[in-house]
């Protein structure tokens, strides 16, 4: 919801920008935290979703961790001020040169996703005098029950080491001197809005750590990593993230002594909500079988619903609610059919200059731009 006097001055401004309302990102740490907090439960933020530096320093001003699949990442979560002590490196191709930095900044933990990969860390900390914090990130083949392109747990993804492998991985473990184990990884997925999913997560989760602890493997952390799902219908709801029952599933179902610490990797969920994509009209033609909205935004800004045919709520935020209506394809101007940002959208009768408001474009959206077609870089404002 953008009141007038805001509507007014993104009049005022060239679009196409995102917007972040800074209020709202802390309105949701804060619940993130007081959800969290009940439990001592540790969460990390998933830089990915979105590394613009106002939106890290927000976040890192809670006291949260940094959850980072680059080096670039963990350079950045470094300079922005996570400590080092919160910040782990997961991804399925850390490069030699991402190791060896990542080792040099001593972070907490690498999440490691092969057998391969825990020889040459390995190796890297032996040269370096060093011993390298590692948690096994393991495939659990749970189904994530979201779309194929973000699931993540299953057999037939890239990710994480398979059940098959967990003998091998034990040996090579006692092997490995400059290795020290901390627990297990776990990323199923990502826009999870089933929450019982969790729940078949945390009960796969318990069946692993057992077989792990029986053969005298230490287990003091055991990371679920993140993918709570946000509602990119209701927008404007208060429960467009629900922490409460989020953590709540993993207080009862995940079985964990007092020596363990659990953590999570949350994306999407802390960042989503707070960034709208404003664009404006730049033409509207009107066909037989349907009308085009074309915006100054496209796939180049947000590419998610040309990737993923995921869903962003559109507003045009020109006009007042009750005025005549019409359907539209939103599209942008990039030459390719797939820059659509939805079909057959319903709007207030639409004109060149109206400003359009593409919602719930926090996460996932600013990181995923390209300046594919020479586009310029997508500017950002703040709320507060
Ligand atoms: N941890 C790991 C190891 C991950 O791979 C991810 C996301 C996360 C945590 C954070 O997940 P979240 O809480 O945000 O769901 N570009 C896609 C999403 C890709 C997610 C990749 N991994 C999209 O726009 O929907």
């Amino acid at each position: 919801m953008f009141s007038n006097e805001l509507v007014n001055k993104f009049q005022s401004l060239e679009t196409p920008f995102y917007y972040y309302n800074v209020a709202l990102l802390k309105e949701t740490l804060e619940a993130c935290q007081a959800a969290s907090s009940k439990y001592n439960f540790h969460v990390h933020y998933a830089l990915k979703a979105n590394f613009d530096e106002r939106v890290l320093q927000t976040i890192r001003s809670y006291n949260i961790g940094a959850d980072c699949v680059s080096g670039g990442e963990v350079k950045k979560a470094i300079e922005i001020g996570f400590g080092k002590e919160k910040v782990v490196f997961a991804g399925v191709g850390k490069s030699d040169a991402e190791i060896n930095y990542a080792l040099d900044q001593d972070i907490f933990c690498f999440n490691v996703e092969s057998i391969q990969e825990l020889e040459v860390i390995n190796d890297l900390a032996a040269k370096k005098g060093k011993t390298a914090r590692v948690a096994l990130r393991i495939n659990p083949n749970v189904n994530a029950y979201t779309h194929k392109y973000i699931t993540t747990g299953l057999e037939e993804n890239k990710f994480g080491i398979n059940q098959w492998e967990f003998d091998k991985v034990v040996a090579a473990l006692r092997n490995l001197s400059n290795l020290k184990c901390l627990g297990l990884h776990f990323h199923i997925g990502s826009q999870i809005t089933d929450l019982n999913v969790f729940k078949s997560l945390c009960i796969k989760v318990n069946e692993i750590v057992k077989w792990f602890v029986d053969r005298h493997v230490e287990i003091s952390v055991i990371n679920v990593g993140g993918g709570l799902g946000v509602d990119y219908y209701h927008p404007d709801t208060k429960s467009v993230v629900d922490f409460e029952t989020y953590f709540k599933i993993f207080d009862s179902f995940l079985e964990r002594s007092a020596n363990q610490e659990v953590h999570f990797e949350l994306g999407r969920a802390l960042v989503a909500n707070c960034g709208s994509l404003i664009s404006r009209v730049l033409y509207v033609k009107n066909g037989q079988v349907t009308n085009f909205a074309i915006l100054d935004a496209g796939m180049t800004e947000l590419m998610r619903p040309a990737l993923y045919q995921a869903y962003h709520k559109i507003e045009n935020i020109s006009k007042t609610s009750g005025e005549k209506t019409k359907n539209y394809d939103v599209v942008g101007p990039i030459c390719e059919s797939t820059d659509c940002f939805a079909k057959a959208v319903e709007l207030p009768e639409t004109q060149r200059g109206d400003l359009i408001a593409i919602r719930t474009a926090g996460a996932y959206g600013e990181v995923m731009a390209s300046n594919y077609n020479l586009r310029d870089k997508v500017r950002v404002v703040y709320g507060e």
